[in-house]
């Protein structure tokens, strides 16, 4: 039976159990994330949303749309909308001090090139929170390149573009505000623009963390791979663990999100702070 759900005046149609089971399983197959049926209304929600954008009012019709979208665009979008794209700078602060040690360790070691990846980017706060501290802890022509990789290419445009407001600034220190960042009036409010330095550190690309093996070669210093693994099953972890222990160099550094660990997972990487560990 279809539940028929009022939001306002608006009336929304529910999602059917057949149809929402395929469409998750379209999301496992594509893209790994586990839509267990208590997600059910965070999928009415969010592709209830893409629907009326397309005029849509029937999950089976969207479905249908779905399955037939010529070059998968339409499950770019839908992807698109199912992930949880919530992030900010700095968060998880430990991760950045571990990164700020490690810089200042390899630099005493004579090291001037460096290799990072931040795999799940969402809009950039990570990727240009790690710039940050690289560009405090390092010489400015220190060779240094992060690769930031997301499946979303709205989060990823969002990141490219690398603009913020006022409120996705607060967890910035001012002094780094001023130092990367320029300031724009923009409708009587205001955005802060990432600084070219700092942006031209990272290359954005869009990467499927459940689609093995992956196109790059590394080997990189340390991977960030943060508040990702979570929408995974253990498969899709362990192939993904598996890319990470390839891509990183011999005592390269793993850094998971706080909720997230390594345990109960076969794998040869060594817990060496809370989420993480070294591949040694
Ligand atoms: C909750 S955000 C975490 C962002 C950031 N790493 C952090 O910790 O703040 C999760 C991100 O993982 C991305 N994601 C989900 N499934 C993915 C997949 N299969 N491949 C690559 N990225 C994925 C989402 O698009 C989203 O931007």
């Amino acid at each position: 039976m279809m539940a028929v759900r009022h939001t306002g005046d608006q009336p929304e149609i529910g999602i059917d159990p057949a149809t929402f089971h395929r469409i998750a399983e379209i999301v496992y197959q594509k893209a790994g994330i586990v839509l267990h049926r208590q997600k059910e209304a965070l999928v009415v929600a969010r592709i209830g949303k893409r629907m009326r954008q397309l005029g849509i009012t029937h999950f089976r019709e969207y479905l249908r749309r779905l399955e037939e979208s010529p070059e998968h665009e339409e499950l770019v979008e839908m992807l698109n909308a199912i992930s949880t794209n919530v992030t900010h700078f700095f968060r998880e602060p430990k991760h950045f001090e571990h990164l700020a040690g490690w810089l200042a360790r390899w630099r005493l070691e004579g090291r001037t090139s460096f290799r990072f990846w931040c795999a799940a980017s969402s809009s950039g706060e990570e990727p240009y929170s790690m710039g940050m501290v690289i560009r405090e802890k390092l010489p400015a022509d220190s060779d240094v390149r992060i690769l930031a990789t997301d499946l979303s290419t709205r989060a990823l445009a969002e990141a490219r573009e690398g603009v913020y407001t006022a409120k996705d600034m607060e967890k910035v220190p001012e002094a780094y505000a001023h130092r990367y960042f320029t300031c724009e009036a923009a409708k009587g409010d205001h955005r802060f623009r990432v600084h070219p330095a700092l942006g031209k550190m990272i290359t954005f690309a869009r990467l499927n963390l459940a689609q093995t093996p992956y196109p790059m070669r590394g080997p990189f210093d340390a991977i960030f791979c943060r508040n990702v693994m979570i929408y995974f099953d253990d498969d899709v972890r362990r192939r993904l663990l598996c890319e990470c222990w390839r891509l990183l160099r011999p005592n390269g550094y793993l850094v998971v999100g706080s909720a997230e660990s390594l345990a109960g997972l076969p794998t040869d990487f060594k817990n060496v702070a809370p989420s993480v560990y070294v591949k040694s």
